[in-house]
């Protein structure tokens, strides 16, 4: 009896020993001495990951045996990024390319994804969507604070993107925030150190044309003859720029605008779509010299320093030339958008992140900072912006 005792005992050590070793195995592999939450994290996308892959059918079975590719997850110190490696192989190949992984990452969300040179690996850049970067400026002078760090010829959208000075479409439902995040891009522009020259279309005469109104009457305009007009102006200054910065190239080929420390020129139109639609009910002739001119701002604005800002509801291929939208750089859609909305703007098959977007928060798209689309939340300013607008126009 005690020889039996002494067995079972054994037995039972034995268990505890290979659970032990089995839980040990379990916390060093999702790396437990970097925290009990990282732990976590670590050990419940990756079972996630696996299951769904499993589903997806990106594994491979030998005999009774399933096999998913290798896998590699690192979270930063504050748990709100990670960096996920998958090993890539024939099999996957294109699979890796397309396929939609936020749905298997929990609260965290794809913001960029590539292979590596050798192409054996896939990474994905995340972000956990649920943390909130938006930023608040109690004051001007708090937002000229940060606005000042930037450099001359780049636009903070948020704490994590500020890209440079180009053509730009925002896109939302109406109340998503559009308006008011193009206040905290003009309250940068307004205030930068070399002078920035803005024209205000807004065929609604809404918000936007009471700022442009106050800074800068001679460049605002609301009719559709008047919008006309104006960019006619713009195009016209832009002709000239384009004679100045030829000569100038001489001394440096490679050279734009920047280069030369010139100002930038912006046309900002709001409610586009508006625009369009009254535009296309007036004649062929008049069609075709608008036309003809955004094409020429977007086409040759970049390097001259003339850029547009477009700012419409839907960017449907009916409201906006799909051809003049495919060659705006910088992709800006805020607010809770319907499927259609993501797909005019950035194209078919990308991955939004899944989540509720509330004012001034969206994704955008640009070639260098986010190819794929990446969360940004506009600043709230609470103080008068009409105010800290006419202000900077004293100075
Ligand atoms: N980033 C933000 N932070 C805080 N509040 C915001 C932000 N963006 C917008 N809002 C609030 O939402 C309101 C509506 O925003 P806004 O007028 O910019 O919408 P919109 O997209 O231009 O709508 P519409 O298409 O009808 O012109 C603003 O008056 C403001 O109070
Ligand atoms: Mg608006």
């Amino acid at each position: 009896m005690a020889l039996m005792d002494k067995a079972t005992l054994n037995l039972w050590a034995m268990s505890a020993l290979v659970i032990a070793l089995m839980i040990m195995a379990i916390l060093i592999e999702h790396h437990i001495f970097k925290g009990v939450r990282y732990f976590w994290y670590h050990w419940i996308i990756l079972n996630c990951l696996e299951r769904q892959m499993i589903d997806a059918g990106i594994m491979v079975r030998h005999g009774n045996i399933i096999v998913t590719p290798k896998i590699q997850l690192s979270f930063s110190k504050d748990l709100n990024s990670a960096t996920l490696r998958i090993r890539n192989a024939l099999k996957y190949n294109k699979v890796l390319d397309d396929v939609v992984m936020s749905s298997a990452l929990r609260k965290f969300v794809v913001e960029r994804h590539y292979s590596t040179d050798d192409g054996n690996w896939y990474i994905y850049e995340l972000v956990d969507g649920s943390v909130s970067f938006k930023q608040t400026y109690n004051s001007l002078d708090e937002f000229l604070q940060y606005s000042k760090t930037i450099s001359t010829y780049k636009l903070f959208l948020d704490s994590r993107s500020t890209p440079r000075l180009q053509h730009a479409i925002l896109v939302g439902q109406t109340g998503s925030g559009k308006t008011y995040a193009v206040y905290s891009l003009l309250m940068q522009m307004l205030y930068k150190d070399v002078p920035y020259h803005l024209y205000f279309a807004d065929p609604k005469g809404s918000s936007l044309a009471v700022i442009g109104q106050e800074i800068a009457p001679e460049r605002t305009a609301s009719s559709v003859e008047a919008i006309i007009e104006s960019l006619g102006q713009f195009v016209a200054l832009m002709r000239e720029r384009k004679t100045e910065l030829r000569k100038r190239l001489k001394t440096r080929i490679d050279a734009d605008y920047s280069d030369f420390g010139m100002s930038p020129y912006i046309f900002i139109c709001d409610e586009y779509a508006s625009f369009a639609s009254v535009l296309a009910s007036s004649d062929k002739k008049t069609r075709d010299k608008v036309k003809a001119l955004l094409y020429e701002v977007i086409l040759q604005g970049r390097q001259l320093g003339f850029f547009l800002f477009i700012i419409m509801q839907k960017s449907d291929a009916t409201l906006i030339d799909t051809a003049l939208r495919d060659n705006i750089p910088l992709k800006i859609v805020l607010g809770n958008s319907e499927q259609q909305t993501y797909v005019t703007a950035f194209g078919a098959g990308v991955d939004i992140p899944n989540r509720h977007y509330s004012v001034g928060e969206g994704v955008f798209t640009e070639p260098v900072l986010a190819p794929e689309p990446k969360l940004v939340q506009f600043p709230y300013c609470n103080f008068d912006i009409l105010q800290a607008c006419k202000q900077a126009s004293v100075v």
